[in-house]
């Protein structure tokens, strides 16, 4: 058993495999998709609605710090993700990097892990998106009635699960179907479509920082880090680093890139580029926008749902134009997340399901558009159902912790195998090992310790329904083991 769980693959193989003619996957993505699929995959309800909740209530006007610290832990483990990809350049991300590095065993449990990342990550980004949605079409005279636009099912602070007596959250649903459609439609239709959907959110974000300098009231940034409200996290410094865990969510989505590494042309080269210089690009969006944001309103009146809208508002007559762009850039800004996040989903199954791992069905790829067609109808099936079922306040919380894991495993892993296999080609290499990487593990386990213990039970939870599987169906399925 335990030879089983800890057998690997050969980097060599897995290469192999991926540049086969029977992968079938086109190798169209250039460094200037990677990075705009970058953004795309990165700007969303982060910016748009958790900003304003986390200067509100943890770190006042030195969110900007928050996000600067934030950035440091995910630039580490962006890092590993680029001396990974550009190793070993295929489609299952972290999962296949732990298949050679570290064995069946744990790469199933970071597959699945992965899975419950971009599952949660997706339809949590959709039901912000109905909510922006039903609020556009409703200032234009078209109402989406409740029962088809709010979740049906609710937990309470209580515990108690309710009802709510909505059928679906229809715009959720929809959403992910029409997303779910282009990405079966094939990735270069994809990566074009998302090109133009991120120029447009990032020139929204430009007009807000361009526009909104004028109206900032620098009181507002006084004092910059609001004193300790005498619990841990209330403001002070322990704000400040409260902040950054609940920002991270705003990074989180560059390592989705990498899981287009088996579709990018020279993902040697471009890998690396792609994956730092969209995170460098959000962080110094990040930064500025939450200076101009804090600066137009107080801190302590941003605890709103549409907190860039609110600014807006504030700044009076003269900014009132922007709103209506906001609120599209806003919609476009989400989409685009959703397209890479369902991207990710459907490459991490077709990736373990091509090890045996999974039914063989998901490992199929369409001759006609080179993607994996029956892994991306199964991603959006699932991905709709949940997100038409339940809040975005439970999908959420499942989402940081997940990625924090496969983040830290990433990081050790870069150590692991720099001392096991030293001589592999590295066309990216992450300075100052062990140190930075080690530095990048501690920081983001240091986030994960400190959510709270509901979240930790759901993951224990999610993990053992994948032990489950794993037992019953990977370990005698794995085509590794049908050599053993
Ligand atoms: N980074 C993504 C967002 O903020 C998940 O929506």
């Amino acid at each position: 058993m335990f030879e089983k769980l800890s057998r690997k693959k050969e980097i060599a193989d897995i290469l192999k495999e991926s540049n086969s003619a029977t992968s079938g996957m086109r190798r169209s993505l250039t460094a200037t998709n990677l990075i705009t699929l970058g953004i795309g995959a990165i700007v969303g309800t982060g910016i748009f609605v958790i900003t304003g909740q986390a200067a509100a209530d943890y770190a006042g006007p030195a969110l900007s710090l928050s996000f600067v610290i934030s950035a440091l832990g995910c630039v580490l483990a962006g890092l590993c993700y680029a001396e990974f990809a550009a190793m070993i350049p295929v489609s299952g991300s972290v999962y296949s990097y732990s298949y050679a590095t570290l064995g069946e065993g744990w790469a199933w449990f970071i597959g699945w892990t992965l899975i419950l990342e971009y599952l949660f990550a997706c339809s949590s980004v959709a039901v912000g998106w109905s909510g922006y949605m039903t609020s556009l079409l409703q200032g234009w005279g078209y109402a989406i009635p409740p029962h088809l636009s709010v979740a049906t099912f609710d937990h309470l602070k209580s515990g108690e699960w309710v009802f709510t007596g909505s059928i679906i959250n229809f715009p959720a649903v929809f959403i992910i179907a029409i997303i779910s459609a282009f990405l079966i439609g094939g990735i270069k239709q994809s990566a074009f479509i998302n090109n133009i959907i991120v120029v447009i959110k990032v020139c929204v974000i430009l007009l807000f920082i361009g526009f909104g300098i004028s109206y900032i009231d620098t009181a507002n940034w006084t004092p910059y880090i609001p004193e300790n409200a005498g619990e841990f996290g209330q403001y002070g410094w322990s704000g400040v680093l409260r902040g950054a865990g609940v920002v991270f969510y705003a990074y989180l989505g560059f390592d989705a890139l990498s899981t287009a590494a088996q579709e990018t042309r020279n993902p040697q080269r471009d890998m690396p580029r792609g994956i730092l210089i969209s995170l460098l690009i959000c962080a110094v969006l990040y930064v500025l926008v939450t200076s101009v944001l804090t600066g137009i309103v107080n801190y302590k009146e941003l605890h709103v749902d549409a907190p860039i809208a609110l600014a807006i508002d504030r700044a009076g007559e003269g900014l009132a134009w922007l709103s209506p762009f906001i609120k599209l850039g806003a919609i476009a800004g989400l989409s685009s997340v959703i397209l890479v996040m369902m991207l990710g989903q459907s490459r991490i199954y077709y990736s373990i399901s091509r090890d045996g791992l999974l039914p063989g069905m998901f490992a199929t790829i369409n001759r006609k558009h080179g993607v994996p067609r029956n892994a991306t109808i199964f991603a959006c099936i699932v991905t709709a159902t949940i997100a038409g079922l339940f809040p975005l306040h439970v999908l959420s919380e499942l989402v940081s912790i997940g990625t924090l894991l496969a983040f830290t495993v990433v990081c050790l892993s870069i150590v692991a195998l720099r001392r096991t296999q030293p001589s592999l080609p590295r066309p990216f290499k992450v300075p100052l090992v062990p140190l930075l990487p080690l530095l990048g593990a501690a920081l983001c386990m240091l986030q994960m310790l400190s959510l709270p213990w509901n979240t930790w039970m759901r993951l224990i939870g999610w993990t053992a329904v994948g032990l489950v599987i794993y037992v019953l169906y990977g370990i005698k399925n794995s085509k590794l083991h049908q050599n053993i």
